[in-house]
Formats: C-alpha cells, structure tokens, sequence
C-alpha cells in the first residue's frame, strides 16, 4: 500500500475524503441522514482527512459534520475553507477576502462543526483585491489565536504561494489536479515541494469523467456545476470520451477500476500529493479508498502521460465567467 502522507505535520491515510459532494455540486443533495452516514462510513473505513468549505451548501456541509464526526474529532484532520461568501443583499456568490469577513468566517465555521480549531484554514480563491499579503497575515492570527493549526490557499499560481508563504507558512496548496487538469505541473507543484506544503488534489477523478461510469452529460440536476463547464459540452464530451477504451485496457491491465487508476496515477505525482475523491455513494467511497493499493509501473505511468493529457484533452476547465476568478498557472496550447 502507498505509505501514509502527512499534511500539517499529522500522518493520514494517502487518500482524503472531499466532503462537498454530500451537500452541493453534482447530484441533488442527499438527505441529511444518509449524507451522515456517508461521512460516517468514510471514517469507519479509515479516511483521516476530511475536507470542507463554508460555501458548501452555504454552512450545510459544515453543520454535517459537526452533527455526524464532531464526537470523533481527534480522528480526523479536518479543513476548511473561506473567502466566496454569498452577498447578504443579492444572495449571488463572490469572493472576497475582506478580513473582517474571513473573521467571522472561522468562528461560523468552528461553530457549525462543533470543534474548538481546524487543522488547516484555506483560502478558497483569492480576490486579486486585497494583497494576499494582507489577507495571509490575517489569517496568520487566526493561527496564533489558536482558532486553526495551519493556513492553506487554493487554485493559487506559484507567485502567490511564494509572495503568502513570505508572510505566513502556508502548509498546503488545493487545486483541481488529475490526468486531465495538469496546470499544477506548469510550477505550483514543485513550488510545493520546494517549500514543504503538501498539494491537494481536488476534482481527481475528473469529476467522474476518469471513472468511465458517466455516459451521458444532458442529464445533470439544474445546479450540477459541470452544466457550465466547457468540457462537459455534449460535442466536447464526446471527443474526450474517445480517451477512455484505451485507458480502461491499461485498468485492466493493471487490475483496478478507472477511478482507482486515476488516483493511483495522482499519488505517483510526488509524496506530497494528496487526492481527495467526493463521492455519495458507499460503493464508490470504497472503491476510491482502495486505490492507495495499487501500484503503478512507470511504464503504466509512461502510457498514461501520453494518453491523458492538456494536448489531448478537449475544451477548457472552467467557463470564461469563472477562469477569471482562478489565479493558477495556464496552459497555452
Ligand atoms: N478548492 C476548491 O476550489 C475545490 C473545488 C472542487 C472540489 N473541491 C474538493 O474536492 C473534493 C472532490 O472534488 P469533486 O467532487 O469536484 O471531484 P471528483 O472527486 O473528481 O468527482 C466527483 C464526481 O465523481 C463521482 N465519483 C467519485 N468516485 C467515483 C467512483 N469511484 N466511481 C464512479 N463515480 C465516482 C461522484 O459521483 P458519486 O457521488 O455518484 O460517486 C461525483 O459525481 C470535493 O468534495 C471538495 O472537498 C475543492
């Protein structure tokens, strides 16, 4: 098995749980009952880090667990994110790392899990406003206050992680990272390593597009974020579809489900790299969480390089609307 990882200096199983999907994002949410027994069944299984956000279903993720794990909280490493907030007026989402609002932010958010700290505090996009030198070094207080153990920033470029770690230690970087979003390779990746943060890898099986179980791309709920994003175009989709025969043979190959390939592939990234598959599913929760059992050859990894990549993936990842609020690095191919 892929020896453990750490991320704020605990060790945790190689694999995270992403939280988010039981409450918002893909499928309709699940009843709270059910949504707590997923959480429930990824720490019984041994998930050690859990990951959610204050705009996951605007507190609601939050609020699940603290009603299903708070009692079990010295199992976990739990994170949490802030900075999109919902405009009181307009109800619209944005983002914005005023600090006083980052503030209120973690004191909401320790109240809804039900905790005294998090483990790591993450900056969910930054304002490209505020100097994240500014918004770092509030954060920082936050640390000193006891109120988290670490700082962490997401979809962040490698001059922003360097200017924020100049401030303030930031111990990990969240990105969306998988066979086919490579833009933390471009240098935040590296960055990462260089400066001892971990890289957490969000949306790693694609947003079920690497788990060859998602078909049809016209039957999303009416909130499923991937209705705006150009690869899920039904044309687009199609093209990229004609990646997956050729990756399935190399699953089988190997032994493994496409989703576990997909995350397999991840953690041979660099030890500092950390998946966090979501997932409402028990079957799927399982699945995902045996992939730290596969092991790759670098053959296999060769083959997958060649296979999946930014040259051979159609369409964007974002909609023009919401790259603009993304910081990271770009391909220009
Ligand atoms: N920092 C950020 O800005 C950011 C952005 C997005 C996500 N995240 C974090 O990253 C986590 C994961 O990202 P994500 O949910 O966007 O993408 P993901 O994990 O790549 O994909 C989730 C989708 O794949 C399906 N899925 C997962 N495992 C599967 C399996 N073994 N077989 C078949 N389908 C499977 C899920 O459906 P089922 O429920 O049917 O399994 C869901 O539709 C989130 O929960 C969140 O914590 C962070």
């Amino acid at each position: 098995m892929t020896a453990k990882r750490t991320l704020t200096g605990r060790e945790i199983y190689p694999i995270g749980f992403g939280a988010m999907n039981v409450s918002h994002c893909y499928q309709p949410r699940l009843p709270d009952a059910q949504g707590g027994r997923v959480l429930q069944a990824a720490l019984d299984l041994g998930y050690t880090h859990f990951d959610t956000a204050a705009v996951y279903g605007h507190g609601h993720n939050e609020a699940l667990i603290g009603t299903y794990l708070s009692h079990r909280r010295g199992e976990m490493v739990l994170t949490s994110k802030c900075g999109i907030v919902k405009d009181p007026d307009t109800g619209k989402r944005g983002i914005n790392n005023r600090t006083d609002l980052i503030e209120r932010s973690i004191d909401e958010t320790l109240s809804l899990l039900k905790t005294d700290h998090l483990d790591m505090f993450y900056l969910h996009r930054w304002d490209k406003v505020t100097p994240i030198e500014e918004v770092v070094g509030a954060m920082g207080r936050l640390v000193e206050a006891g109120k988290t153990r670490a700082l962490g920033l997401s979809e962040v470029s490698a001059d922003t992680l360097r200017k924020a770690h100049a401030t303030h230690p930031i111990a990990a970087v969240q990105s969306e990272y998988s066979l086919w979003t490579r833009n933390p390779e471009i240098a935040v990746l590296e960055e990462c390593r260089v400066l001892g943060a971990a890289f957490v890898a969000f949306s790693p099986v694609a947003r079920q597009f690497l788990t060859g179980k998602l078909s049809q791309v016209d039957g999303f709920c009416d909130d499923d974020i991937r209705n705006s994003m150009p690869r899920f175009e039904a044309a687009t989709y199609a093209e990229n579809m004609k990646l997956l025969p050729p990756y399935k043979a190399i699953a089988d190959e190997v032994g493994c489900t496409m989703a576990q390939l997909a995350l397999a592939w991840l953690l041979t990234r660099g030890d500092h790299v950390i998946p966090i598959p979501g997932t409402q599913n028990l079957d799927h929760l399982d699945e995902n969480f045996r992939a730290a059992d596969v092991t790759l050859s670098r053959d296999v990894v060769a083959r997958l390089d060649a296979l999946i990549n930014e040259r051979t993936v159609k369409g964007g990842r974002y909609s023009p609307a919401i790259q603009q609020q993304i910081d990271t690095e770009e391909f220009t191919v």
